[in-house]
């Protein structure tokens, strides 16, 4: 097997190679304080060598129940947010045929995300997909107490129980939650779902390699043990013992930040693959709450290309120049097709005939990174040999132990969130939640 490809080629007329080397040894450190928890945020380290400990017996127990669950229904409602949706979102949107629900000739049960929002059109048009689907509900949280899922989770296993009946329902309810704490492993042990273990040690963003991750995409028929060992993979990849130069993950948290001190402020994640979309919004999750604090921090966007080209291109072409740009490349596509020849050629198109039209997305991209960069735009390019299972497991483990570094860099803690709960105080005490009364007079008081 091959593994994930980094380009730094396009940054050196933005930051000096000397600059990115000169982290050398910070990286190296950064990296080492991980294995080692020796810096901030070290209670939150288990997800470093997470791919490596994953047990025989856990991978056994997750296919066991998505095979029982997978003979009784054709829909997986997976309820979560944050850091208990995203992994999963990202990877089965990047492995699945986009239209396998509407061809009608899924594999596995479609798997549809709910608890992600408040919304009530979405979750009311949701119940009414549910009313003619066999179903069952994967409910995720590792506090157990997060409101969107919470509401979510409330009406879904309403109307599951009224739809097949309280015992039948338990069966098809399954809870990944914490060990011992929260709301939902109480109600998991009361009701007696089936439940799996977020450990202690593994913030939300960084757990798609736990159940939260490995449930239901096992459900939705992703090769798990593929995805695993290609995070395994590239655990040992970025190892301690591996240095500077050979350690992708360092290497891209150098480079990035060498960036950010020239002043490049805003990191775009783009794709050239629409099934990628997700894997920006995972991205953005893990590099936004792992470095936005304390007046720090780079902001992560993304784009798909070529569409936002059409939209962003203008901006990212001839706009503020504080961007740099992160564009993951996919060596080999998994399909052929070629452009036809028109006898007409209205469309003047017979110059592309018999070529791929990977052909014409691989010029538009080295176009692109070209057209950037001589706008002033860095760019990073990341090649994934295959949009695979194995080597999304090698992409996702390099960005979280990339982000490891990153935040040590930048000297942060990257592993907690505490400007998340700004808008929870707030919208509790304008639900006058109880236990808030105080902030609900205070917040009233602002409205007026
Ligand atoms: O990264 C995080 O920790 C957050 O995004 C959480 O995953 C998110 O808030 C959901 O939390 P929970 O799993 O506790 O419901």
């Amino acid at each position: 097997m091959d593994f994930i490809k980094l380009d730094l080629s396009k940054i050196f007329g933005f930051a000096d190679r000397d600059k990115v080397y000169a982290l050398k040894r910070k990286a190296e450190a950064a990296n080492k304080a991980l294995h080692e928890k020796t810096g901030k945020g070290n209670d939150f380290l288990g997800w470093v060598t997470l791919p490596s400990s994953i047990t025989e017996e856990v991978l056994q127990d997750i296919e066991s129940t998505a095979n029982k669950i997978k003979e009784e229904v054709d829909v997986v409602v997976v309820i979560g947010i944050g850091g208990s949706y995203l992994g999963a979102k990202a990877v089965i949107e990047a492995c699945s045929d986009t239209f396998a629900y509407l061809k009608g000739n899924n594999k596995a049960p479609h798997l549809i995300f709910a608890g992600q929002n408040i919304g009530e059109d979405y979750l009311s048009e949701l119940m009414e997909l549910l009313d003619n689907k066999r179903y069952a509900l994967v409910v995720i949280s590792k506090s157990g107490t997060t409101t969107e899922p919470a509401i979510a989770f409330r009406i879904l296993k309403e109307h599951l129980e009224k739809k097949v009946g309280a015992d039948k329902a338990r069966d098809l309810i399954v809870a990944v939650t914490d060990e011992s704490k929260g709301a939902l492993r109480t109600l998991a042990t009361q009701k007696g779902y089936k439940t799996y273990v977020i450990p202690d040690d593994v913030g939300g963003r960084f757990s798609v390699l736990t159940p939260v991750g490995l449930v239901p995409l096992a459900m939705g028929g992703v090769d798990i043990r593929n995805l695993v060992r290609g995070a395994c993979d590239m655990e040992d990849k970025c190892a301690v013992s591996s240095d500077f130069e050979s350690n992708p993950a360092a290497l891209y948290a150098a480079a990035r930040f060498a960036l950010y001190q020239s002043g490049k402020k805003i990191e775009i994640l783009a794709n050239f693959e629409n099934k990628l979309h997700f894997l920006a919004e995972w991205w953005k999750q893990l590099y936004g709450e792992s470095e936005g604090k304390e007046g720090k921090g780079i902001f992560p966007a993304s784009v798909d290309l070529t569409a936002d080209l059409h939209s962003m291109g203008q901006y990212i072409q001839e706009g503020e120049r504080i961007l740099m740009e992160t564009v993951i490349s996919i060596g080999k596509v998994n399909h052929d097709l070629l452009i036809p020849k028109d006898a007409d050629n209205l469309d003047s198109l017979n110059y592309l005939s018999g070529k791929h039209l990977d052909y014409v997305n691989k010029m538009a991209e080295t176009g692109t990174m070209l057209a950037h960069v001589d706008g002033g735009v860095p760019n990073i390019r990341i090649v994934i040999p295959e949009n695979s299972p194995y080597y999304l497991g090698q992409l996702m483990y390099f960005f979280e132990k990339a982000c490891g570094i990153s935040g040590y860099l930048l000297e942060v803690n990257p592993f907690d969130q505490p400007g998340v709960e700004a808008y929870k105080k707030n919208m509790f005490a304008l639900l006058e939640k109880p236990g808030f009364e105080e902030q609900t007079k205070k917040i009233k008081a602002r409205m007026q």
